[in-house]
C-alpha cells in the first residue's frame, strides 16, 4: 500500500474509534489544522509541476475529502449519542406513583380560619381586620366599657407603658374593636368577620396568653334576634359538618351587645367520647359553650357615629382554637403554640386540602 492509503486507513480507523467530541477535534486538528498532515501534504502540490500534480494530486485530495468527510459522520454520530445520553437522563416516568407530597402542614387554627372565611363568604361576610396593637378607645370604651367599668379588669389586659398622643396603648383583648373600626370607616350595610389574634395574661391547659378569636358583625336595618340565630345556626352545622347541631341561647352580659346571649351546643357521648351534636339534654348529654353575641348596643352604633333608630345588627364572637379543640379533638392548648413538629404532623392539614363547601370544610 502506498504511503498516503496507509496515511488515509489510520486517520479512518483513529477517526472511527474517537469516543469523545474533544478527542474527535484534537484528531481534526492533527489532520486538517494549520500544522495537520494533510494541511501539510496539500502544501507539498503548490511547487509541484503540471505533470508531477497530475500524477500526485488526486490521492492527496481523495485523502483530504475521505478525512473531512469521517470527521463530519463521527461529529454527527457523537452529538446524537449525547443527545441520547441527556434526553436518557433527563427523562420522568409519568407512570411512576408521586410519593413526596408537600411538605410541612397547615396549623389547625390557620386550618380552621380558612373553615370559616369560606362558611362566612358563603353568607356574603367579608373579612375585615385590626391591629392587635389597639388604643384603649377602640378596645374598651367605644365599645361601651368606660374606665371604671369592672369588665376591663376581667380582661388581663397586657398594657403599654406611657400612651401615645395622650392614648393608652395595649394588645387588644378581644376582636371586637374590629366592630368599631369597620363601622367607622365603611357605610352600612355591613357583614363582616375579623379572624385574628388576642392578647390576655392568662395561662392554663385552656388559656394561653395569646390566642385567636373570630368576630361576626352584621349592621342593617331590622336586623332582629331571629336572623342572629339562623346565622349561628347554619355557621355551626357547616362547620361541625351535621345537621343535628342543636343550640341552646341563654341570656348573658357583654357591654356592648343588648340583649347579650350566651350559645351552648349539645354534645352527646360516643364511646366515652363527647361528640359535637344532638340535644345536649339527651341523656349523658351536655352542654358546650361555643360563643358569645347579642344584638349591637345602641350605645356602640352612637360612639361610631351611626343612628341607631337608623341601623341594629348583631355580633358574635369566639375562640378560634376552642373551635379547633372541639371539632379536632385536642385537649391541652398550649400544644397549640409550642412549635412541636411531631403535634403538627399528626394535627396539621395538607397544605393542598382547601377547604371547600362543597368538598366538606374539614375535609
Ligand atoms: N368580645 C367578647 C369576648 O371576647 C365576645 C363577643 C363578641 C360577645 C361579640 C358578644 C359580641 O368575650
Amino acid at each position: 500500500m502506498s504511503e498516503i492509503a496507509n496515511l488515509k486507513a489510520g486517520l479512518i480507523a483513529d477517526i472511527a474509534a474517537a469516543d469523545t467530541l474533544d478527542a474527535l477535534e484534537a484528531l481534526r486538528v492533527g489532520a486538517m489544522g494549520k500544522n495537520g498532515v494533510v494541511t501539510g501534504l496539500l502544501k507539498t502540490l503548490g511547487p509541484m509541476s503540471p505533470e508531477e500534480r497530475l500524477e500526485k494530486g488526486p490521492p492527496i485530495q481523495d485523502l483530504r475529502e475521505s478525512v473531512t468527510a469521517a470527521l463530519a459522520e463521527r461529529k454527527a454520530a457523537l452529538e446524537q449519542a449525547a443527545l441520547d445520553a441527556r434526553l436518557a437522563s433527563e427523562k420522568i416516568d409519568m407512570t411512576l406513583p408521586a410519593d413526596i407530597g408537600p411538605q410541612g402542614s397547615v396549623h389547625p387554627v390557620s386550618q380552621v380560619m380558612d373553615e370559616l372565611a369560606e362558611i362566612f363568604a358563603d353568607l356574603g361576610f367579608s373579612v375585615a381586620t385590626g391591629p392587635e396593637i389597639e388604643d384603649d378607645w377602640h378596645n374598651f370604651t367605644a365599645l361601651n366599657i368606660p374606665e371604671t367599668h369592672p369588665a376591663r379588669a376581667m380582661h388581663d389586659t397586657f398594657y403599654f407603658p406611657g400612651s401615645e398622643d395622650g392614648k393608652k396603648m395595649l394588645l387588644r383583648t378581644h376582636t371586637s374593636p374590629v366592630q368599631i373600626r369597620t363601622m367607622m370607616n365603611g357605610e352600612p350595610p355591613i357583614r363582616i368577620i375579623a379572624p385574628g389574634r388576642v392578647y390576655r395574661s392568662d395561662s392554663d391547659a385552656t388559656h394561653t396568653p395569646m390566642f385567636h378569636q373570630i368576630e361576626g358583625l352584621v349592621i342593617d336595618k331590622g336586623i332582629t334576634l331571629g336572623h342572629l340565630k339562623w346565622t349561628l345556626e347554619t355557621f355551626l352545622k357547616a362547620f361541625f359538618e351535621r345537621d343535628d347541631i342543636v343550640l341552646r341561647l341563654r341570656p348573658s352580659y357583654f357591654p356592648f351587645t343588648e340583649p347579650s346571649v350566651e350559645v351552648d351546643v349539645g354534645y352527646t357521648l360516643t364511646n366515652g367520647q363527647r361528640v359535637i351534636g344532638g340535644d345536649g339534654d339527651s341523656p349523658g348529654g351536655g352542654w358546650l359553650e361555643v360563643l358569645g353575641s347579642g344584638m349591637v348596643n345602641r350605645r356602640v352604633i352612637e360612639a361610631c357615629g351611626l343612628d341607631p333608630d337608623e341601623w341594629q345588627g348583631f355580633a358574635f364572637g369566639t375562640g378560634v382554637d376552642r373551635l379547633a379543640m372541639l371539632k379536632y379533638g385536642m385537649n391541652d392548648l398550649r400544644a397549640f403554640f409550642d412549635g412541636d413538629l411531631r403535634w403538627l404532623k399528626h394535627y396539621g392539614f395538607s397544605a393542598l386540602d382547601v377547604p371547600t363547601l362543597s368538598g366538606g370544610v374539614g375535609a
